[in-house]
């Protein structure tokens, strides 16, 4: 995780890199910090605690350097504190990096290092970094740089400024990392948020590239063996509002009204003229595959098990779901008639870009959904969907996985259609139907107040169940991360069917539970496991589709979400879950875009 920013240019180069970190602390925030080039000094500003702070610091300190770099932090190696925060400095305090990874070998290096007399302030990993540069320096930043990177072992995306020269040097091996173009100014970033208020032309160095940026040669990348490369230019057609809360009070509750456009947006770009195009150019003849795998995290993981019920259906070929970090050491069976489904919002989640990696070792066919054009699991997969969602800045992810659902379906009835498993009229109606999923989930977000009410209640328990079957389940366990994550209510979901076989012990007089009801053939089932727990003396909230007499009489309060087809209903129906979450967290307090603990892109392992 962490974020990192650099600048070379004529403008004001720390202001823009805090407004570039603001962009970025969905990265992490438990501390920031700028260096800038001051004449021949390099000044250094950081401080733990969320970026305000820093501002604060730079409000008492300012200066107006040509030449900065900043960053913002997730912990990995040592507390969040203020030594702990980057940028780092070399022992002469000539040399500072910021950086976002993790140097597996830090231990020896840092080793011999001391040996060399060499005096470390912080506990981080990073700061061998600047102090293997220093080892190198003779004057020439590159070619330093490009000695020290070859020693690092584990992932960075480093920016690195010295006194004695007026350019950036950068890096990246696994870790983002992109270049911008501006008018006569450059820009190094993580993510292209944080420049796209600056322009829209970047580079995307690849695995291994050491870039130079100097006011007099502009950009110059070099390749892991020190050649000189050229990279293609790419045009980034994001508007710079994607990156701003556009009047909502968070970013999650404007990520939540997005995803009517979101799934309309993802629908638009794959289908025409009632036909789906998802553009596979590097697939074989689908009768070679006789499995698949869906392999993911969080919240991707939760639409993928939803995924596997529409493959299953229309392609009827078995579905494997897993948890990238298992199953990127776990995987026995994967070979050259799988086909690896990745997802991934980011696209540059760890776990995931590695179970990514082993799949195509195995001879497997990868395919990838992910939300980041140019993201380093985009650019490793066979092919790619890519999910038009737009900026997902809050760290609960809403839209993403709307759209994720979204695109599921679509590989689906593609593969459905292309293995001739579903007929012309089964296929007509499955677009006919997706077509008018957009207007449901309008339909959801009209009718907040009883979701506020219910969030209202909810927000006085510490703990709360999630129950359903199928699909439901699914709908729950992804209900049930969003409370964990931002409102700090123990969550879990299980089968409705499981309850009496354990967890049932948990319930007592008022514990709160929510029963996911929205598939006709297992209402009835559902209703009697709410008996259950009535019974025990639960408060139960249905959010349901399929309404009886039944279910009025057994509930306390029912949430309606629109009927819809198959597992598409799991798009209306996730967004009372999501809402709830959204104000349980405001109503207890809490910071909903940035809660404790997390952050929402994980490069680490
Ligand atoms: C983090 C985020 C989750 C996200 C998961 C996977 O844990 O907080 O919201 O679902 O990473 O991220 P990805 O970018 O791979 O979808």
């Amino acid at each position: 995780m962490c974020g990192i920013v650099g600048y070379l240019g004529e403008k004001d180069a720390e202001k823009i890199i805090i407004e570039g970190l603001k962009k970025l602390e969905y990265r992490g925030y438990d501390s920031a910090g700028l260096a800038c080039k001051i004449g021949d000094s390099v000044k250094i500003l950081k401080c733990k605690g969320r970026l305000s702070n820093l501002e604060e610091l730079f409000e008492k300190d300012p200066s107006s350097a040509p030449i900065a770099i900043g960053h913002t932090r997730w912990a990995t190696h040592g507390e969040p504190s203020d030594v702990n925060s980057h940028p780092h400095f070399n022992s002469s305090k000539k040399i500072a990096v910021v950086h976002n990874g993790i140097i597996e070998n830090y231990h020896s290096i840092k080793t011999e290092l001391i040996q060399k007399g060499v005096k470390f302030v912080s506990e981080t990993d990073t700061e061998v970094i600047p102090h293997l540069i220093d080892s190198f320096y003779d004057g020439d930043l590159l070619a330093a740089v490009q000695k020290a990177v070859r020693l690092l072992r584990g992932s960075f995306a480093i920016a690195v400024i010295s006194a004695d020269s007026d350019e950036i040097v950068a890096a990246r091996k696994e870790s983002p990392l992109v270049i911008g173009v501006g008018d006569g100014d450059y820009y190094v970033a993580s993510d292209v948020l944080a420049a796209l208020s600056y322009t829209k032309r970047f580079y995307y160095p690849e695995n291994g590239d050491v870039i130079r940026i100097s006011k007099k040669n502009g950009i110059e990348i070099f390749d892991a063996s020190g050649n000189a490369v050229v990279r293609e230019e790419k045009y980034v057609n994001i508007s710079a509002d994607a990156a701003t809360k556009c009047g909502y009070d968070h970013f999650m509750l404007k990520e939540i009204n997005e995803q009517p456009d979101a799934c309309a947006n993802t629908i638009l770009r794959y289908c025409y003229d009632n036909n789906i195009s998802l553009d596979l150019k590097n697939i074989k003849d689908l009768s070679r595959y006789n499995k698949i795998y869906i392999v993911a995290c969080g919240t991707a993981y939760h639409a993928g098990l939803i995924g596997k019920i529409a493959i299953e259906k229309y392609f009827k070929i078995p579905v494997t779901v897993d948890i990238a970090s298992e199953f990127r050491y776990y995987s026995p069976f994967v070979d050259d008639r799988s086909i690896v489904i990745l997802i991934s919002q980011s696209g540059e989640t760890a776990d995931t870009l590695a179970a990514l990696r082993n799949s195509k070792e195995a001879g497997a066919y990868v395919l990838s959904i992910t939300n980041v054009v140019g993201s380093t699991v985009a650019r490793e997969s066979d092919d790619v969907i890519t999910t038009i969602a737009g900026p997902e800045i809050a760290v609960a992810s809403t839209k993403a996985f709307t759209t994720q659902v979204v695109a599921l379906f679509l590989v689906a009835l593609y593969f459905g259609r292309i293995s001739g498993n579903i007929s012309d009229s089964q296929f007509d109606e499955c677009m006919d139907e997706l077509e008018k999923i957009p207007e449901k989930v309008r339909e959801v977000l009209k009718n907040t107040d009883i979701i506020k009410q219910e969030a209202m209640h909810i927000k006085d328990y510490d703990q709360l169940f999630y129950i359903g079957r199928g699909c439901d389940r699914v709908i729950g366990m992804e209900g049930a991360l969003k409370l964990k994550e931002i409102s700090y209510i123990y969550t879990e979901a299980f089968p409705a069917g499981e309850m009496k076989h354990g967890p049932i012990a948990l319930i007592q007089k008022d514990t709160p539970a929510i029963a996911i009801i929205t598939q006709k053939d297992l209402a009835e089932k559902t209703i009697s496991n709410i008996k259950e727990l009535k019974a025990r003396g639960a408060y139960v909230i249905a959010i349901a589709s399929e309404i009886t007499e039944e279910l009025e009489k057994t509930v306390d309060k029912i949430i309606p979400v629109p009927e819809a087809f198959g597992i598409l209903v799991a798009v209306p129906a996730i967004l009372p879950c999501q809402l709830l979450a959204y104000y349980a967290s405001i109503f207890r307090g809490n910071d909903v875009d940035k809660p404790r603990n997390l952050a929402k892109s994980v490069t680490v392992e």
